[in-house]
């Protein structure tokens, strides 16, 4: 087996993007799997390099999934193709539970009878939902009580993937439970709150906020890499059927802090605050385990992911954020 061959599903998207760069001067061989909802601008720089080779197609069409898996010698799977986020899964319920949970299931059985011998599966700390104490962290070992169909469909194959199929000293499954995204990539999203927020107040419009007062955990989408490289080298004894969150437990914060930490750079900032029961998420988390146990460490705060998307948009480096292609759901549908 090739140690270095390495398939990523969903890597023209804004955390796969990354991936694919860092895979690759690591010295891995990468192959990626992606069906460009978002377009493949993305991967324009990667075409030439010999080690990069790319199929456009959807992970739901397994005749040409097995076709891949059988023609190459995987040595891991990194599997990131999904209908991300709660709103994207509400609006598409259907493909949602196809994708992020029937061709998911799909994809690990036919690794595990294919050799593969690391998976790793994208999570998100979302599976948490609300905590009755928004007081304490959750770890790894907390109830999960997913409050979204996105989260539901996480929790669902998480729970597969970890406690359902059948134990085998070859295979090393590892779920990846990570914190909310933020951060430039090449695949740009302005629809999570670090970057959304930071994007509107660089453009001197007026925030409106609620839920000002629910936590959650964040991570610079580079940081998001690095995990996954961890995961990559680890020993299999430290990963295998394990689950770690991901970021760091001094980096959580209130929308309201978020906030406060843009003012200081954009003090003329303009916020309204308001009612609304939209999202009840609210979790602290601690993501002590994965640094004790591999050795993990971010190189991003939040501070540094406000301060890198404020110059993109101020000095025009992308004129257009507001262009549909940097939102996961159409903008009439927000
Ligand atoms: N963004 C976050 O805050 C966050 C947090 C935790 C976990 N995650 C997880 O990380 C992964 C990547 O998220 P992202 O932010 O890069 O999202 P994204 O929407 O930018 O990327 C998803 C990619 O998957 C591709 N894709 C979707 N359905 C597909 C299919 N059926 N076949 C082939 N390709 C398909 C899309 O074209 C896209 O390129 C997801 O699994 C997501 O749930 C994201």
């Amino acid at each position: 087996m090739n140690l270095k061959k390495i398939l990523v599903t969903g890597g023209a998207g804004y955390v796969g993007s990354g991936l694919l760069r860092e895979l690759l001067n690591e010295g891995y061989n990468v192959t990626c799997v992606d069906n460009l909802m978002f377009g493949g601008e993305s991967l324009l720089d990667l075409w030439h390099n010999k080690n990069f080779e790319f199929y456009n197609f959807d992970i739901n069409d397994h005749i040409q999934l097995e076709k891949i898996l059988s023609a190459n010698d995987f040595y891991s799977v990194i599997h990131l193709a999904a209908i991300v986020g709660d709103p994207a899964c509400k609006l598409n319920p259907v493909l949602a539970e196809k994708t992020n949970w029937q061709s998911s299931k799909w994809l690990i059985d036919k690794c595990i009878e294919k050799g593969v011998s690391k998976f790793i599966f994208a999570s998100t700390c979302s599976n948490y939902g609300k905590m009755e104490d928004p007081k304490e962290y959750v770890d790894e070992n907390s109830i999960l009580a997913p409050v979204s169909l996105y989260a539901e469909l996480k929790v669902k194959f998480e729970k597969y993937m970890l406690n359902e199929i059948e134990k085998s000293d070859t295979f090393s499954p590892t779920s990846l439970r990570f914190s909310t995204v933020y951060g430039l990539s090449s695949r740009m999203r302005f629809d999570l709150t670090v970057n959304e927020f930071t994007k509107d107040l660089a453009l001197g419009k007026e925030l409106v906020i609620y839920g000002e007062q629910f936590w959650r955990p964040y991570c610079h989408v580079k940081d998001f890499s690095n995990a996954f490289l961890t995961v990559l080298k680890s020993p299999d004894e430290k990963v295998a059927y394990n689950v770690f969150n991901v970021g760091d437990t001094n980096e959580n914060y209130t929308k309201q802090m978020l906030v406060e930490e843009i003012k200081k750079i954009l003090p003329s900032a303009k916020i309204k605050y308001v009612q609304k029961n939209d999202d009840p998420r609210d979790y602290r988390v601690n993501c002590d385990k994965i640094k004790k146990e591999l050795g993990f460490k971010i190189t991003m705060t939040v501070p540094d992911g406000i301060l890198e998307i404020k110059r993109v948009i101020q000095e025009e480096l992308i004129k257009d954020p507001e262009n549909q292609k940097y939102y996961n759901i159409p903008h009439e549908r927000k």
